[in-house]
């Protein structure tokens, strides 16, 4: 039995359906069907692989569109709300729908209403059909005479019928982002979910790949990969019913979240973007990275720049001499711009530490006299741009900022304040606190025309969560300090809507689509061992393009440099190291290398990714990126720790045209070595590298933690 519906079509074969209309929220591969019951309520009669000429209408199910709590259902309901009058149910009926768009995005909008209540619920879904991404959000709104309360708020809710379920789910803590786990799914309900508030992501990404019928793998299985776009607390439910059917709602979590509703008031969910795959998780992910190029990543298709940050070399002892030199080390190197981090402001609580100045945001006198200007200006000169650290959302207590307004900060009232990396979170429910925070980015950039770059960091989570600007509506306030942070961003990118600025949380704690609008850029985790980041990059790699995973050289790891640069060249390229330490053969390198990584980096950010080799199944990891036109493709080949004598075989290659011939080179050489492998410098043609491939690795036991570079280009 493969699908349940499809079974349960052919064992009944009358329609359930008041109308034989079907509205059909079409990708190329895949269609998501729903039909009008002859109650009136609106079901999903299918979802899955685009088959045309199919009559839906014959479909027998009883899968809800959009489940409204405390009526007739069992299970987890995507709404739940209490009306003005105590009437804890809603009962949803078709109204009407539109569709609008052209042939790269298509949104189709329907209608809900209560016939009992003046509710109305409108679901959202934008199809993309080159991509095969859909998006869908929600819309909740009344004109009862008094508010409702809405107690459960899913963005969407997806059905599926298949005999087992697989549910890859990502996890992790500081420094050890995105560890991949599988698992069946058992009847019951299983939740992901986030109460962080900010840095959101800490512990959980708000991903997943849930797999039909067996595991998926990178190139077979039939699957979904979904994520939500929303930088706060989230919640994913997969809940299997008594039918073994089962159920996904995504969404911003309801702990500790009650909502008001004021009549009039429109509450609109986060997007639930997903998409689906029926060749495995490799194609999920060049879904994903396509359409987030596309309209999910600010100029996701524009170029990135290339840094020196210095945070890893001098953390928060520098001066005006120190910062001199590094603009000059930039240069050397030959990266486009240097990053000022932490530590560069507060007076009377200087930042010298992590202990005091967060909120000061004026530059420090005794390391820079001459102020932020004098710093633009003199690495302008010297021909590099200049790019600064913010954490804007944050205060510590020791700063003026604490002691001028302690009704700006969250912290409960009668209880002891509960600091994280010594430091409290500014209350951005409060429209002043978002105006101070879009005037300490919006100020230093008007100030210093030249800034080119912004990294915008979160350094802890909520407790103690009390907003003494929200009073009597604490339940409102992880809601309602995203879309405060969101009213921010707006208004820092109606006024600089291309500046380059990275997403950072102390490493990955904030990474989501939700903030990635804003962004061009996300740092995803503070551990640059190059070992760990193959790893940490890989689990990126499945949700995020190449473009957004910021990746920098540093002195993590006792590995060599060659190895460091190319893990970081996988993804977008930075340092974060003292390049006066290096030798004259490793300056050497890296300058070479930077000029690999221009001429390559077109490859590498807009093509199309194909993990070869996993890390999780093998000592060695291998990836490659194709450019559109199967011209040009770069492949990395990294080895972890090979047993003794442990040998590695070919590899074979994907997304090559198999009629091309293809020149293979080794690149990224470290200065007095030469490639040993015997595919260097040969032509092969498409058919051949995809079908035969060739042996990245060399033959015999290569070194532990060592690992290749190949350009591979059409003739
Ligand atoms: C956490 C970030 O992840 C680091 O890169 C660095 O910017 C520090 N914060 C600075 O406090």
């Amino acid at each position: 039995m493969r699908l349940l519906l499809t079974a349960l079509c052919m064992l009944y074969g009358a329609s359930l359906f008041a109308q034989n209309k079907t509205i059909s929220i079409d990708t190329k591969n895949s269609s998501l069907v729903f039909a009008v019951g002859k109650n009136e309520r609106l079901y999903q009669v299918y979802f899955g692989r685009k088959t045309a000429g199919t009559d839906y209408t014959k479909f027998k199910t009883t899968h809800e569109a959009y489940i409204g709590g405390g009526l007739d259902d069992w299970f987890e309901p995507a709404l739940r709300m209490v009306h003005n009058d105590g009437n804890p149910s809603l009962e949803l009926h078709y109204q009407s729908h539109t569709s609008t768009g052209n042939a790269d995005s298509i949104q189709t909008d329907i209608v809900l209403k209560d016939p009992a209540y003046p509710v109305e619920v409108v679901l959202h879904f934008t199809a993309f059909p080159n991509e095969d991404v859909i998006k869908a959000w929600s819309t909740i709104s009344h004109n009862e005479k008094k508010p409702v309360v809405l107690s459960q708020y899913a963005s969407a809710l997806l059905h599926f019928d298949a005999d087992q379920y697989w549910l890859t789910q990502f996890h992790g803590d500081w420094a050890k982002e995105m560890n991949m786990e599988e698992s069946r799914l058992t009847n019951g309900i299983h939740i992901i979910d986030s109460k962080l508030g900010t840095r959101a992501d800490f512990y959980r990404a708000p991903l997943f790949f849930l797999s039909l019928n067996q595991p998926s793998t990178e190139n077979t299985g039939e699957l979904i990969a979904g994520t939500l776009a929303w930088t706060g607390n989230f919640r994913f439910a997969f809940e299997i019913d008594r039918l073994n059917s089962l159920r996904v709602l995504p969404g911003i979590n309801n702990y500790a979240s009650d909502y008001t509703l004021q009549p009039g008031e429109t509450f609109t969910t986060p997007a639930f973007i997903y998409t689906y795959s029926n060749a495995g998780k490799g194609q999920a992910s060049r879904n994903l990275h396509k359409w987030a190029r596309n309209y999910a990543v600010l100029d996701g298709n524009q170029p990135r720049l290339t840094l020196l940050n210095n945070w890893e070399a001098t953390e928060m002892n520098f001066n005006e001499n120190i910062l001199s030199g590094l603009f000059d080390q930039t240069k050397q190197l030959g990266v486009d711009m240097f990053l000022l981090d932490d530590g560069w402001f507060g007076n009377n609580h200087p930042r010298n530490g992590d202990t005091a100045g967060l909120g000061d945001w004026q530059p420090n006198k005794a390391k820079l006299p001459n102020g932020i200007g004098h710093l633009v200006q003199e690495a302008t000169a010297k021909g590099v741009k200049f790019g600064i650290w913010l954490e804007p959302e944050m205060v510590n207590p020791k700063s003026d900022l604490y002691n001028k307004h302690p009704d700006w900060i969250l912290r409960l009232p009668n209880r002891q304040e509960h600091l994280e990396r010594n430091q409290l979170v500014l209350d951005l429910t409060n429209p002043q606190v978002q105006d101070f925070v879009y005037h300490i980015v919006a100020d230093l950039l008007d100030e210093n025309k030249d800034i080119a770059y912004i990294k915008w960091d979160c350094n802890r989570p909520m407790t103690n969560t009390y907003s003494p600007y929200l009073k009597q509506q604490q339940s409102h306030l992880y809601i309602d300090y995203t879309r405060g942070l969101y009213k921010v961003f707006e208004r820092v990118r109606a006024k600089y809507p291309h500046l380059p600025i990275m997403l950072c949380s102390g490493g990955g704690g904030r990474t989501d689509y939700g903030a990635l609008k804003y962004f061009t850029e996300f740092w995803p985790s503070d551990n640059t061992d190059p070992l760990e980041r193959i790893f940490i990059q890989w689990g990126y790699s499945y949700f995020f393009p190449a473009n957004t995973i910021a990746a920098h050289v540093t002195n993590w790891g006792k590995q060599s440099l060659k190895f460091k640069t190319d893990v970081a060249m996988m993804d977008k390229l930075g340092y974060d190291i003292k390049v006066s330490d290096f030798t004259a053969k490793e300056l050497q390198f890296s300058q070479q290398a930077i000029a690999n990584y221009k001429r390559l980096s077109e490859v590498i950010w807009k093509g199309d990714l194909y993990r070869l080799v996993s890390p999780y199944d093998n000592q060695r990891a291998v990836v490659m990126y194709v450019n559109d036109d199967k011209t040009k493709a770069v492949l990395f080949n990294y080895h972890l720790y090979p047993r003794r004598a442990e040998v590695f075989y070919n590899v074979t290659l994907q997304g090559l045209d198999p009629n091309k011939q293809y020149h293979v080179k080794e690149t990224n050489l470290f200065p007095g070595t030469q490639s040993h492998n015997a595919a260097n410098d040969k032509v092969y043609s498409g058919a051949y590298l995809m079908n035969i491939g060739f042996n990245p690795s060399n033959g015999g036991t290569p070194e532990v933690l060592s690992s290749h570079v190949f350009e591979i280009t059409a003739e």
